[in-house]
């Protein structure tokens, strides 16, 4: 579904020379055209390179085109995400950049924005598609596909191990996007390319290293013959090759770990040796995100899904993509 901001202007009555702008009923509210806005981004959280990365693009970009940014933190808490939308609509803000922490809890917060007459972009993580849908609850999702990034590593590790091994799955936080659908990217793909693969633990560590180590110190005493741990992001990823050396072993010779994001610090250690590959979701949103809402204004045609094109790291090239890595 396209929508586009002309469908949303109603002429007004009685021969007045200017237009009356309503957003027709389910539909996105359009967005003034000026040079600068008063812009709302509520984060996350900002315990991890990702989010700080994240961060900096959006607070760069709104600060190279003259805009006011509301820039909040949510801390991990979704509830507060909720209340940081909410005072966001309350200060009068033009546009909001989502990136809600939870497919499900965020959906009231969105609604009220665009009741409000914000127009919400999501970016990043996408709230439950069957709930508020994009070009009606929001004006668009612009982000990885989650989906994709579990099939590639789970293509990646059949393809290193030669489809054996049993695997120890970090998942990300409990009803997010990215863990949902980068656990069905990867648990379908191995059962349906690698009958001799076996997911034999998946739990949630939160997308956070500690809890990464945590969990995969746990993991690691209760299924002692596992071979492979798969992070959903690469701080947990590092927290499990902490965890794999802690226990006296060596991850890349006995454990293979392999991994989502390609942050820096996991850059360098698929150059080192201790980790496998990771498939990159791109943090930096700044310049497409801020071109989007400017296109909006502009009465542009805004695809709904927006997807950003993913590298993927291993030995192969991880040494040359470590300069440019965050
Ligand atoms: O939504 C993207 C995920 O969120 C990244 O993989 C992770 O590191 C971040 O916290």
């Amino acid at each position: 579904m396209l929508i586009h901001r002309r469908q949303l202007l109603v002429g007004s009555m009685g021969g007045l020379a200017a237009f009356t702008i309503f957003p027709a009923f389910g539909a996105v509210p359009p967005l003034k055209k000026k040079d600068t806005y008063k812009v709302g981004f509520a984060q996350t959280e900002s315990n991890n390179p990702w989010r700080l990365a994240q961060s900096a693009s959006m607070k760069a970009e709104a600060a190279k085109r003259g805009c006011q940014i509301v820039y909040t933190d949510a801390a991990s808490s979704a509830a507060k995400q909720v209340a940081d939308v909410n005072s966001m609509i309350a200060q009068g803000v033009d546009f909001i950049f989502l990136p809600p922490r939870e497919e499900k809890p965020l959906i009231p917060a969105v609604m009220a924005a665009n009741k409000a007459g914000i127009p919400v972009l999501l970016i990043d993580r996408n709230v439950d598609p069957t709930l508020a849908k994009p070009g009606v609850d929001f004006l668009a999702f612009i982000g990885s596909n989650f989906v994709l990034e579990g099939q590639r590593v789970a293509d990646w590790t059949i393809q290193k191990t030669g489809g054996k091994g049993k695997i120890i799955e970090l998942e990300g936080s409990i009803g997010a996007s990215p863990a949902n659908d980068r656990k069905k990217g990867f648990d379908d793909t191995i059962k349906a390319k690698a009958p001799g693969m076996e997911i034999v633990a998946s739990q949630s560590g939160d997308f956070a290293r500690d809890k990464g180590r945590q969990l995969a110190e746990t993991l690691l005493q209760a299924h002692p013959d596992a071979t492979i741990i798969y992070g959903h992001n690469d701080e947990m990823s590092l927290g499990a090759i902490a965890a794999i050396e802690a226990a006296g072993k060596v991850p890349g010779k006995d454990i293979l770990v392999v991994s989502i994001d390609g942050e820096k610090d996991a850059i360098q250690a698929i150059v080192d040796g201790k980790l496998g590959c990771s498939c990159e979701c791109n943090p930096r949103f700044g310049p497409a995100a801020f071109d989007i809402m400017y296109k909006y204004a502009a009465g542009e045609t805004i695809a709904p899904m927006i997807i950003n094109p993913d590298n993927f790291y291993d030995a192969s090239n991880a040494a040359a993509a470590l300069p440019n890595a965050y």
